[in-house]
């Protein structure tokens, strides 16, 4: 493997680098956009799924794992807590051929989630994460598994060295790492050095460096100050999906970041809009859920707050159109405009089942409710 690919099971990944999963963000018109941009270039992965939504063919569900016919390789990121659903919702996957890789997410901080002792909270049960891995890898054959964590919960329950090495025993492909524990949520910044002990500690497999990448040159930072494999990269991408333009070139030897205009960034905006309402065959609901991305697109262009507002209402193309065309579109990007965005602060507590951190090593599942029923954001 040169330092400029990855490989991920059967498929190679040029350059190494990775959408990270984003629930109600990274559907298939988003990865669209992010591909259009990267030439194809890139692994991108879908929002989190559910596993018990999807052995329950829930109908929201079953549109999330769409996939775009050109998409190569596509890639589901699951989300279980249960090892027998999880080994469900994969032999389904590979029975009816729907995706060509899998991600598991131990990453996820919301408190409804590690109430219940899933997402990040999962890995400090040691063996619960052994048994959901093993029927993960077991049942998904020669489609490969990754999986992507966290540090741990906070700075006195730190899982990810433990996690890595029960992943590479159990056969897992690659692991990324987001550099914050559950209790940073999105503050502070993240630990780079993390990425950089977990690659020394499962050198058999790829490692992927996830957080706080703003910018191609975060990218190419990342990846000389870790040694990391591939970086995976999240809220640089809000409101600016031809970052993934950015990271090729960077990695492919150069090239100034792009830089678009308000009027490049109108056309992008329109385009997502309407990706959005052909996914959703419905143009008012694609309107509506493109709302969520018009602060991202507009941060740092002088748009003015009335008019933000009124685009954050939106409820058609022709409505979209028209606001656009009122904007003053020659605006340059403005500098203030890179750097972070969406999420950035923190949390104090991380909310656990009571008794959770008694035993990292006690077999004891975790209650069948704290499955989510719905998949995505
Ligand atoms: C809106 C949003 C939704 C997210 N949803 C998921 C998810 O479904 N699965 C997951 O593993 N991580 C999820 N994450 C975490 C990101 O994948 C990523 O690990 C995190 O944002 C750190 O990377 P970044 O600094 O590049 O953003 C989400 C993050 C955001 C901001």
């Amino acid at each position: 493997m040169t330092a400029t690919q990855l490989q991920i099971g059967p498929h190679t990944v040029t350059p190494p680098v990775v959408l990270a999963p984003m629930a109600g963000i990274t559907n298939a018109p988003f990865r669209t956009l992010c591909r259009e941009f990267s030439g194809g270039k890139g692994l991108f992965v879908s929002e989190m799924i559910t596993t018990r939504a999807l052995v329950e063919r829930d109908a929201k569900t079953m549109r999330l794992i769409h996939f775009d016919g050109s998409e190569k390789p596509r890639s589901i990121q699951l989300y279980g807590v249960d090892p027998v659903t999880v080994g469900k919702a994969v032999r389904m996957i590979v029975d009816e051929d729907l995706a060509d890789h899998i991600d598991l997410n131990f990453g996820c901080p919301v408190p409804k989630v590690t109430r219940k002792g899933g997402g990040s909270a999962l890995p400090y049960k040691r063996n619960l994460l052994r048994s959901i891995l093993r029927e993960a890898v077991t049942g998904a054959g020669s489609l490969p598994v990754t999986m992507k964590m966290r540090k741990g919960i906070d700075d006195d329950h730190i899982t990810y060295l433990d996690a890595g090495r029960i992943a590479v025993e159990e056969g897992v492909t690659a692991i990324a790492l987001h550099g914050r524990t559950a209790a940073q949520h999105y503050g502070g910044t993240a630990d780079w050095d993390a990425i950089a002990r977990l690659k020394e500690s499962v050198p058999e497999i790829p490692v992927l460096g996830n957080g706080d990448i703003w910018s191609a040159d975060d990218a190419m930072r990342m990846m000389r100050e870790t040694g990391c494999d591939g970086v995976v990269v999240g809220r640089g991408c809000l409101g600016r999906p031809w970052l993934f333009g950015d990271l090729v070139a960077a990695f492919e030897g150069g090239g100034a970041p792009a830089r678009p205009t308000l009027r490049e960034v109108a056309a992008v905006m329109r385009r997502h809009a309407e990706l959005l309402a052909e996914w959703l065959e419905d143009e008012e609901r694609g309107v509506i859920d493109f709302r969520k991305h018009v602060a991202w697109y507009t941060k740092g262009f002088s748009v003015g707050s009335e008019m933000r507002k009124r685009l954050a209402i939106t409820s058609s193309l022709a409505e979209l159109d028209a606001l656009l065309a009122e904007l003053d579109l020659d605006q340059e990007w403005p500098a203030g405009a890179d750097g972070p965005r969406g999420r950035t602060s923190g949390r104090n507590r991380v909310v656990l089942p009571d008794g959770w951190l008694d035993d990292p090593y006690d077999c004891a599942g975790v209650s069948a409710d704290a499955e989510l029923d719905t998949s995505g954001g």
